[in-house]
């Protein structure tokens, strides 16, 4: 059913805690209703597609329409042996679907727990953590083109997934994702290569998935910032890639420097070590401010406007580039 409503804060719409009103905020559960009402709309692209809003910064006051899908349903469906598909709505919060998996048994998704938001939104920045990324269990995903109404069907190759980014990314606002199918093992194989997590779980002997969730989420709620307590979207960067000339300059600066192969020519550094070497760490700067724990995480300090975070964010930015020649990038999408 579609609700249609207007002038609605979307203060307690987004993690980042930050105001901003939407002139038009439409929710509906039912993918064909929105597909009809998106397709209606003078300017489809233009309307902003809402998820739970903990990698967005609403920076302008006003967003003219937002879309919140709602859609919901978890359901098996197909089956082998081995693997079982599962289609999820885009309004079911990510991480009741991952519980929803590991209570069943259905392997892929367990290092993937307490991430915030929705099903909908976990194909556009391929989330990740702890060693796996939604691309390796997504088969399909299903969206609204928005100017045509048509319903597409992308499969995993067509969402042309990398590291925090996607098609869907890449074409910001031309689709609405209604569901996502994923492919889960029943052949459960413990993805333990992260070293945080193999740290917390050294006291487990009997690996289960149950185990790795629980590790998961202690060691995040020990790391990140709650956004009920102090607003924050995540690592507010990417880790940038740089190549191998500059990863033996910071090398020499600091041995044991976060530093992954990617390539025999590229390496993926830390953005938390750079912006700590900067001296940002535990840094507030009036409302806003890095993170004490981990200052890849922006924080609203209470009261901060969408604007100051920015702007904040933009002198972490230019102080890494003057003191080590690399450019941060943002991960988080500013509307
Ligand atoms: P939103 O913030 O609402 O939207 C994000 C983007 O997706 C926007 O561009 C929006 O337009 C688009 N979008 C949302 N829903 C749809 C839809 N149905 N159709 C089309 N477009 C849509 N991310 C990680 O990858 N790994 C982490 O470990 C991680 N940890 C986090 C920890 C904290 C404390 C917080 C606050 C955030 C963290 N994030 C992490 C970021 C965030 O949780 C993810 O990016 C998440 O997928 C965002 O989901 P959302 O529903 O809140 O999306
Ligand atoms: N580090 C520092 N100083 C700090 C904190 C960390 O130098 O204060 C260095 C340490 O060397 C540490 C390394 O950074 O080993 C990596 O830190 P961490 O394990 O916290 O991971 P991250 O690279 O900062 C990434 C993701 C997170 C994800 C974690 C776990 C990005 C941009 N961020 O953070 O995702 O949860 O790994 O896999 O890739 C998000 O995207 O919003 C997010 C939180």
């Amino acid at each position: 059913m579609i609700n249609i409503r207007q002038e609605v804060p979307l203060l307690l719409y987004n993690t980042f805690g930050v105001p901003a009103t939407a002139s038009v905020f439409v929710e509906s559960d039912d993918a064909t209703e929105l597909a009809d009402f998106v397709r209606s709309l003078p300017d489809p692209s233009s309307a902003f597609l809402l998820g739970g809003g903990s990698n967005v910064l609403f920076v302008s006051n006003r967003c003219e329409m937002v879309i919140h899908p709602v859609i919901k349903g978890i359901e098996v469906t197909a089956e082998t042996d081995d693997d079982v598909w599962v289609r999820a709505g885009a309004g079911e919060a990510w991480d009741d679907f991952v519980s929803w998996c590991v209570t069943r048994n259905y392997a892929g998704v367990e290092n993937l727990s307490y991430i915030p938001g929705t099903v909908g939104a976990s194909p556009i920045q391929n989330i990740g953590a702890y060693g796996t990324e939604a691309k390796e269990t997504i088969e399909t995903v299903e969206a609204v083109e928005k100017t045509t109404g048509q319903t597409v069907i992308f499969n995993n190759q067509q969402c042309q997934f990398d590291y925090r980014d996607s098609f869907f990314k890449k074409n910001k606002g031309k689709y609405l994702i209604t569901a996502v199918q994923f492919k889960l093992s029943k052949r459960f194989e413990p993805n333990v290569k992260y070293a945080d997590l193999k740290t917390e779980l050294v006291r487990n002997t009997h690996m289960t998935m149950e185990n790795i969730r629980q590790a998961v989420i202690s060691i995040r709620s020990q790391k990140l910032p709650d956004p009920a307590e102090l607003g924050n979207a995540g690592s507010f960067f990417k880790n940038p890639t740089i190549n191998t000339a500059k990863s033996r300059e910071i090398c020499e600066l600091d041995p044991q420097a976060p530093l992954y192969p990617v390539s025999h020519e590229y390496w993926k550094m830390s953005a938390a070590w750079l912006i700590q070497h900067c001296g940002w760490k535990g840094t507030q700067d009036g409302n806003v401010g890095a993170h004490k724990r981990q200052p890849i995480v922006i924080v609203n300090y209470g009261g901060a406007t969408g604007k100051e975070v920015l702007d904040f964010a933009q002198k972490i930015i230019d102080s890494v580039d003057r003191k080590f020649g690399i450019r941060l990038e943002p991960e988080i999408n500013v509307v």
